[in-house]
């Protein structure tokens, strides 16, 4: 049985005050989550804060990106290490805001999947189509060349720390979300790829999260889906109740 996983993604939202509140009021009833893992992927510069505002509360904490070198002249980025040594254990990693604001290719990617692998982080990978894509007909195949080209040359004792996330381009942040139909088929489809690339027990082990504006009253139907295994959350995860109650429609589910 895959635990799922229902992660937030904060993205460049939040001041100390704000990302305070939220870490408090998810740590203060995290324990009625019961059956899920719970993930917080705030700013950097909050990472401790959000840490130390947890305290023993079962809840990870997770960065939203980081770059591929150790460390050493390049201004501005964040390593791994330095990830790690502050507490994360988690990483997102080739989101689409990274891929198509910032400019990330699945090269990109898929260096930084390795170096947060050597540093002991367990990425989330994140793929998913624009909605041009998917109206011509591409999903698929937009699909499965981000995760092959993201997850080249990942070993399968490697991918039991890794999580996929299936993120719709134009369901992120719009209110638009897939379809259960839409949803299962990608889902279903990397399941697929997980196996013939790698073997039956490592599709059967790695989490394939949804994102793409995931909330209260669709997480249900989502999150029971026989191949989506948790939740990325990026709105929603900026509302404690919000967020909860998508923990706890993860919880009903786990435990049905
Ligand atoms: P959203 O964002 O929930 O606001 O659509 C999801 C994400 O970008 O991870």
């Amino acid at each position: 049985m895959r635990t799922p996983l229902i992660a937030g993604n904060w993205k460049m939202n939040t001041d100390s005050s704000t990302a305070r509140g939220l870490a408090a009021a998810i740590a203060t009833r995290a324990v009625e989550a019961a059956d899920v893992e719970l993930l917080v992927c705030p700013p950097d510069v909050y990472l401790a804060l959000v840490r130390d505002t947890l305290g023993n509360a079962r809840v990870g904490l997770g960065a939203q990106d980081m770059y591929h070198e150790t460390q050493g002249a390049f201004t501005g980025e964040t390593s791994g290490g330095m990830l790690r040594d502050i507490g994360a254990t988690y990483v997102i990693l080739g989101h689409s805001e990274r891929r198509h604001i910032l400019g990330e290719s699945d090269s990109d990617v898929n260096k930084k999947v390795v170096a947060a692998l050597t540093a002991g982080l367990k990425p989330i990978v994140c793929v998913g189509e624009l909605l041009e894509e998917r109206e011509a007909g591409r999903t698929a195949e937009v699909i499965r060349t981000q995760f092959e080209g993201s997850l080249a040359g990942i070993s399968a004792d490697a991918m039991a720390s890794v999580v996929i996330a299936y993120e719709p381009v134009w369901a992120i942040g719009t209110g638009k979300v897939a379809t259960p139909d839409q949803a299962e088929e990608v889902h279903a489809d990397l399941r697929k790829q997980l196996a013939a690339r790698y073997n039956d027990a490592v599709a059967d082990k790695v989490r394939i999260l949804y994102g793409g504006s995931v909330k209260p009253d669709n997480a249900g139907e989502l999150l029971g889906l026989p191949n989506v295994d948790g939740a990325l959350i990026g709105g929603a995860s900026l509302k404690a109740d919000d967020f909860l109650a998508i923990a706890l429609a993860g919880t009903a589910v786990a435990q049905a």
